[in-house]
């Protein structure tokens, strides 16, 4: 838990409560995190996922790493440290859309178990959703979509996740996708799926 700096501030219970927004919207909030290996399809699962959702008229928002990382957390690096950071800021800010009746859809590398574990805690029960983007490390390095792994076996990266950095995988996430096996759509459609059965997308 980052250290509470700022003394003299009191949480103030607002207006317009979040069973009012669920009931404008039609349809719950909900964390759906997606974690996983670089170039193991989170980003591209978890657009497909928006484009659906957004088709059936749910309200969604992406929050996605790279994109992140050019903004809110531009300061922050890819040591340990900050990318404890990088998903805490990402948690609170996940939180604030989910509180107001949205369907978050994030996509980082979280390679820590204690940092997405954090953001569960921050959550109401059953309001995060811990999807795994299972691909293994050969094929996420097959895809190499932006040339990384390469770069990072030539040791033009250190510390890249993988290679010379840890991923510690989920072992009891809500969702586990197997992104070695199945399509985009096919998994999207899986997650979709999964939030219609637990509820979410009704008020
Ligand atoms: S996280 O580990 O803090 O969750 P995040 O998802 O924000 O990572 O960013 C990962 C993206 O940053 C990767 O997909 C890749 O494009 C880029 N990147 C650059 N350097 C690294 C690195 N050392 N390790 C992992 N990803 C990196």
């Amino acid at each position: 838990m980052a250290e509470q700096k700022a003394t003299n501030v009191t949480w103030h219970d607002q207006a317009v409560t979040l069973e009012d927004r669920q009931k404008l919207n039609g349809h719950k909030g909900v964390v759906v995190w997606f974690t996983g290996l670089s170039g193991c399809g989170k980003s591209s699962v978890a657009n497909a996922v928006d484009r659906l959702l957004h088709n059936k008229g749910v309200h969604t928002f992406l929050l996605d790493g790279d994109n992140i990382r050019l903004g809110l957390n531009r300061n922050l690096s890819f040591s340990p440290e900050d990318r404890t950071e990088n998903i805490r800021r990402i948690g609170e800010v996940a939180k604030l859309f989910s509180s107001s009746a949205t369907v978050v859809l994030t996509a980082f590398i979280s390679p820590y178990q204690a940092d997405r574990d954090q953001v569960r805690a921050l959550l109401p029960d059953g309001g995060f959703v811990e999807c795994y983007v299972n691909a293994s490390l050969e094929t996420c390095e097959s895809r190499d979509p932006k040339g990384l792994y390469k770069k990072a076996r030539a040791g033009e990266i250190t510390g890249f996740t993988g290679i010379d950095a840890p991923y510690e995988a989920p072992t009891n996430s809500e969702l586990e996708l197997d992104s070695d096996a199945k399509g985009i759509e096919e998994l999207a459609t899986e997650v979709v799926a999964f939030l219609e059965t637990k509820g979410f997308l009704t008020a």
